[in-house]
């Protein structure tokens, strides 16, 4: 039945992932990651490790604490940090500059979404020198061809608690061109190698604890409410061309549901109290949770939506970032949206939409099915207003008159936004991003 439908669900790429998870109570933690991932280097036989960051990290613990390993054990490497935080097709294209240049065996990304996804892009294209950039870049916006070339080994050493991007096959970055961002999705660039230490991601400030956090949410929420994958259409032709996100699924779901209530539990203790360890610890792993899941599932409107927020910035300077150029931070981008979204699929699987918003602290006792979609965003509402998260698209710069424009952009998001339970027209869209100016 299954196959006559549309799909299996491609069981191996649920377990593909492997990691190694520090916990607190080993003070000397971060060393000794450090130390089994210089030892997985030399099993690798790696004699030229590139190490990808971006300038702030550069000047931190975790990618001190690297450096320092490289150098006690004699590793022969180059760092790159001019990693763009939001990379563009610009900034991908220096990385791989470098990458084709510094012919390496291996490599290590210590950062977050934008250095890990970076140095997927650049392993990629390093190991398939004659491909063209747009070859595999997601289609209709590139060709997205199938990567058929074997890649250099990749250690994800994720910084945020956020994007999960040390699990997944995809890497995301702004086509300047087009003002929108789009990505490459392949399981050929998921990382060999996770090192989850939440070490890590203690200096990380409160407004980047929150935002990395709202994609760890909504990648939860997404994931859980995404079409089934037996109702995905059209069924490849060839394995090859199976998609990265296969749609919800009864595996996928087990994560989903485990990081949506880590986030509950943990996120708003994350973001309030930088000494509260525990709390930091459970939404580094909540990310990678996350990340099994949606990079299985995928995800769906409040991602395909948050595409042209992020392209289409304005002046926008987020508290916390110390970079120098105007950016809407991902989570914030897609967290913005996710009221209307959740109020407007909520009709297709109401039950799954009533039992997110229990898990995030709906009294659903007196609720009824039907009133779903707005039980769910109103709890998403209360949810960020806690938080102090801005008010909407009004507040980080956009008006009425953006509207053609962001739904523009949102079109050619088909990877995500057919994966929709419910399907949307261009007056859905319009009206999705009308309702999401403000939010209180
Ligand atoms: N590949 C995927 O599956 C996937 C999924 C979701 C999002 N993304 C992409 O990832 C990017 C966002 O990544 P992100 O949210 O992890 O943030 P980021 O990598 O963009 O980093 C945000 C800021 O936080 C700083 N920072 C990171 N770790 C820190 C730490 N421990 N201490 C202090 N500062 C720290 C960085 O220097 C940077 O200034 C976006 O481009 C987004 O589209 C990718
Ligand atoms: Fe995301």
């Amino acid at each position: 039945l299954l196959f006559q439908q549309c799909e299996m669900i491609h069981l191996s790429t649920l377990f593909q992932f492997a990691f190694i998870i520090g916990f607190f109570h080993l003070s000397f933690f971060t060393l000794f990651l450090a130390f089994i991932a210089l030892t997985d280097l030399q099993n690798l036989g790696a004699r030229r490790v590139c190490l990808m960051t971006d300038k702030n990290l550069s000047q931190l613990p975790p990618v001190n604490a690297v450096l320092n390993s490289l150098a006690k054990y004699g590793i022969n490497f180059q760092m790159y940090d001019n990693v763009r935080v939001e990379p563009t097709d610009h900034s991908f294209l220096d990385a791989i500059k470098f990458a084709k240049k510094g012919e390496f065996d291996a490599y290590v990304a210590v950062g977050g979404g934008s250095v890990i996804d970076t140095c997927k892009a650049a392993n990629l294209y390093a190991s398939s020198p004659t491909a063209d950039f747009l070859d595999y870049v997601n289609a209709p916006i590139g060709k997205g061809k199938p990567v058929t070339v074997p890649l250099k080994p990749l250690i994800a050493v994720p910084t945020t608690a956020g994007t999960g991007s040390e699990t997944t096959g995809v890497a995301i970055f702004d086509f300047k061109e087009l003002k929108v961002k789009t990505g490459i999705a392949s399981r050929a660039i998921k990382p060999t190698l996770g090192i989850i230490d939440p070490l890590h991601t203690l200096s990380m400030p409160e407004r980047i604890v929150a935002n990395s956090g709202f994609d760890v949410l909504c990648h939860a929420l997404e994931s859980y409410t995404a079409l089934p994958y037996n109702m995905r259409s059209p069924c490849p032709s060839n394995p090859i061309n199976r998609p990265a996100y296969q749609g919800s699924n009864p595996i996928s779901d087990v994560w989903a549901l485990h990081a949506l209530r880590i986030v509950a539990k943990y996120l708003k203790r994350a973001i309030r109290n930088p000494e509260d360890r525990e709390a930091r610890a459970s939404m580094h792993l909540a990310s990678a949770f996350a990340g099994i899941g949606f990079g299985n599932a995928g995800v769906h409107l409040c991602h395909g939506m948050s595409y042209p927020i992020s392209g289409l910035v304005k002046n926008y300077k987020p508290k916390d970032y110390n970079v120098d150029h105007s950016l809407v931070p991902h989570g914030l981008s897609v967290v913005l949206t996710s009221p209307a979204v959740f109020a407007f699929t909520a009709q297709i699987h109401p039950e799954r939409h009533l039992e997110a918003a229990e898990i995030l602290g709906a009294d659903i006792r007196t609720a009824r099915i039907k009133d779903a979609g707005f039980v769910l965003a109103d709890t998403l509402r209360k949810f960020l207003f806690d938080l102090n998260v801005d008010d909407g698209l009004a507040a980080i710069g956009y008006s009425k008159a953006d509207i053609p424009a962001l739904v523009k952009g949102t079109l050619p998001q088909e990877r995500v936004t057919k994966l929709s339970p419910r399907p949307q027209t261009e007056e859905d869209l319009s009206a999705l991003f009308e309702a999401s100016m403000k939010l209180y």
